[in-house]
């Protein structure tokens, strides 16, 4: 029947729909008491006291915690988050912002009333707000990649080469401070049962958020349980386990009922991470004829106080592997404000660091007066250059020429300003996307009853993208039975293990340990059916027998599973798989790639940037359902016109407060600012990676949409814009 490689519609999405999928902060939990967390006014010195009174006198509350009464958390190994400021452990102020103290009442408005009536008393300390003022200053991360890579490297002699290029670009790139804003806010509901722990919860990994619970509440992981079987988005403003999660449990602790927190959306601005704001240095020199001779990027990225923890964002990882250049350089440094912790955010590191190395591609090429893509297939890196390994596989050349086609490319006039419909500036611009292919070890439980009925089990999370979907899809190709009678589940943390669902790589780390579990099955229910008197295949093989549509077939004749499962009396049969990453990252250097196209059309006088067409065209391996996948290649480019155009943290550098925290200010696109998309899917089947052949598919059609729209507005407008969001005022010269 093949169900992969199918669009299937969302198996969830009816759900969805009709409003009968359950978010975390939807389940009926008795007893419930709410929390409203109060944040602190300045963003930098110490709390001096709290003036408490009128809040406690207040109807319904039961609780005000503060550093006071808070107690002792530990702080587990690998947790991200410190312990310090947000979860009440000191009288710290690091941010503007920083949950101070947390109010529960029976009620959520009279939490809310009375945590606007908590008053806090401060003394004042110097806040560092801007990255500019403190770029002098910045520090090399210690744990960059989790320690895996050193955060600088470097091949051949980059500063030696440079000056003897033929052509040469040195510019600085700056990306914002820009924040997730999922649809559905970080929420949490904790109930203790004794020393046990249940916790409904919005997130992107509810394994993640089991150790980092239990490892804070010094209790062991066995006893804390993490519900998520929906999410309303993250795009990793939900990988990690946010302080509002952990007060939340010590709040039900504290109160000896079960707790709900649900964030508001300013909360969201400082709780729970955003992408850092990016200063980044290019040098690039080439040949007279394009050959790249030298390249160096360095990036700077700003962060918040380090005894928060360390977020640093990947910028210039892409710069080592994309294009073949003897002489490179990168280098990663980190710069602290008083600023709550950054984290990932949707293609974490490419997506502004692909912006800043394809706008300075593009210079380059209109230095030497070459085609962008023409200099892009000058310096095609065959091998990774950076660790001169293969690529798993690299589809590239055919999204660059299926992208130019579908987009017209050819029929564009090189020239600046050239391009007109009346009076109306038409641009015309490119980049190329890649991002990394990743994959992590994932276990999946599978049971099939008498009634043929098939449960799939595993840890993962489906944040809206389609797992619950393409895991069905998996397992009935592999078990032979229709996706009707399959139930995938998922989000809780009782469920076999997997990864967070972020970095692309939930397909590729789950999807082969779907196929593995349901595999055991099929070779158990041969086993069974050979050993059945009544099929009469005794002594035969595994091989003469095949599953389909619920059914043993084999030499002769057919048996229903279900009618196996009765004659040998077994209520149900199950198996289950770990699978692991192998070898293949030795081997390979696995990435998935694309081609960005867009064309803006500027308004001359008025300096209004619309964009008006946009082709995206990706190798992102074996697709499983071009539906879902579709869904994310469009929500990506919407994310990454958004990056372009609209989206910016704003903060006051007096008080180091953030201005627009909410869905207003902050400018996000929405459907009048999105053009038709045109989304192609590049063939390929990437088994080098992985047993699916998939490479992810959730961050890669984000990168190198800003770059393709900055170079656009080059070619509209004849102005060179460094920086995103690209403002009219940008372009008004
Ligand atoms: Mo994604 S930013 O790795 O959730």
């Amino acid at each position: 029947m093949a169900m992969i490689g199918k669009s299937i519609d969302r198996i969830d999405g009816r759900l969805k729909v009709t409003g009968a999928a359950k978010y975390p902060a939807e389940f009926h939990v008795p007893d419930v008491v709410h929390a409203v967390l109060v944040q602190s006014t300045i963003a930098a010195g110490s709390i001096t006291g709290f003036e408490l009174k009128e809040a406690r006198d207040m109807p319904g509350v039961l609780a005000i915690i503060t550093p006071d009464n808070a107690g002792k958390l530990s702080h587990p190994e690998n947790v991200p988050q410190a312990m310090a400021g947000p979860l009440l452990q000191n009288n710290d102020i690091l941010f503007n912002g920083q949950h101070v103290a947390v109010v529960v009442a029976e009620t959520l408005e009279q939490a809310q009333a009375a945590a606007s009536a908590v008053r806090v008393t401060y003394t004042r300390g110097e806040a560092a707000t801007s990255m500019d003022a403190m770029l002098g200053q910045a520090y090399v991360p210690k744990h960059f990649r989790n320690g895996q890579r050193p955060p600088d490297s470097n091949r051949g002699d980059p500063d030696g080469t440079f000056n003897s290029g033929a052509v040469k670009l040195d510019a600085t790139y700056i990306t914002p401070v820009e924040h997730h804003n999922p649809m559905e806010p970080h929420a949490t509901i904790a109930a203790w049962n004794g020393d046990k722990l249940t916790v409904w919860t919005a997130t992107q990994g509810v394994g993640g958020a089991q150790a980092t619970l239990a490892g804070q509440f010094g209790i062991d992981k066995a006893d804390v349980r993490v519900l998520c079987p929906y999410l309303g988005a993250g795009f990793g403003s939900k990988g990690n386990t946010w302080p509002p999660a952990t007060l939340a449990a010590l709040a039900a602790r504290f109160v000896k009922r079960p707790v709900k927190l649900v964030l508001t959306r300013a909360q969201m601005y400082t709780s729970n991470g955003y992408r850092p704001r990016t200063v980044q240095k290019l040098k690039l020199a080439s040949d007279v004829n394009g050959s790249l001779i030298s390249v160096r990027h360095d990036g700077f990225t700003s962060m918040s106080q380090p005894v928060l923890g360390e977020y640093a964002e990947g910028v210039a990882l892409a710069t080592e592997m994309l294009y073949a250049c003897p002489n490179l350089a990168v280098t990663h440094r980190l710069v602290a404000l008083n600023a709550s912790l950054p984290t990932y955010m949707r293609a974490p590191g490419e997506a502004p660091g692909v912006f800043a190395l394809e706008s300075a591609m593009d210079e380059m090429a209109v230095a030497l007066k070459m085609d962008p893509i023409e200099f892009r297939l000058h310096n095609y890196a065959e091998t990774d250059p950076h660790d001169n390994k293969p690529f798993a596989s690299k589809a590239l050349r055919a999204c660059y020429e299926q992208g130019a086609k579908a987009f017209g490319w050819e029929k564009r006039s090189a020239e600046p300003r050239s391009m007109r419909d009346g009076n109306t500036l038409i641009g015309r611009g490119f980049a190329t996307s890649t991002y990394p292919t990743n994959r992590q070890p994932s276990a999946v439980k599978v049971r099939m009853d008498r009634q043929g009925n098939v449960v799939v089990q595993c840890g993962t999370q489906d944040i809206g993208t389609g797992t619950y979907t393409v895991m069905t899809q998996v397992a009935s190709d592999t078990l032979g039975v229709p996706t009707q009678r399959i139930r995938f589940e998922l989000g809780d943390s009782d469920l076999p293990p997997a990864p967070v669902s972020g970095g692309s790589q939930t397909v590729a780390s789950v999807a082969p340990s779907v196929q593995a579990a349901c595999q055991a099955l099929v070779d158990k229910i041969k086993d069974l059916a050979l050993a059945n008197a009544n099929a009469g295949w005794q002594g035969q093989s595994r091989d003469t027998l095949r599953i389909s549509d619920g059914l043993v077939i084999g030499p002769d004749r057919r048996m229903p599973i279900p009618a196996l499962l009765e004659h040998g009396n077994h209520p149900f049969i199950e198996a289950e798989a770990k699978t692991q990453p192998g070898a293949e990252k030795q081997k390979f250097s696995m990435h998935a790639f694309g081609a960005q196209f867009a064309e803006v059309r500027v308004d001359p006088d008025l300096g209004i940037i619309r964009v008006s067409r946009f082709v995206g065209a990706f190798d992102a391996g074996n697709i499983l359902n071009p539906k879902t996948a579709r869904s994310q290649l469009i929500g990506g480019i919407t994310y990454g016109i958004g990056m372009a155009l609209l989206e910016e943290t704003l903060t006051d550098a007096e008080t180091g407060r953030i201005v627009n925290t909410n869905v207003a200010e902050y400018l996000m696109p929405v459907n009048a600012d999105i053009p038709d998309i045109e989304t192609i899917i590049v063939v390929n089947d990437d088994k080098n990676s992985n047993p699916l052949g998939v490479k992810g598919i959730g961050e890669l059609p984000m990168v190198g949409v800003a770059a393709a729209i900055a170079n656009a507005v080059y070619h509209a407008t004849g102005v060179r814009v460094r920086k995103v969001p690209i403002r009219i005022e940008d372009v008004l010269v």
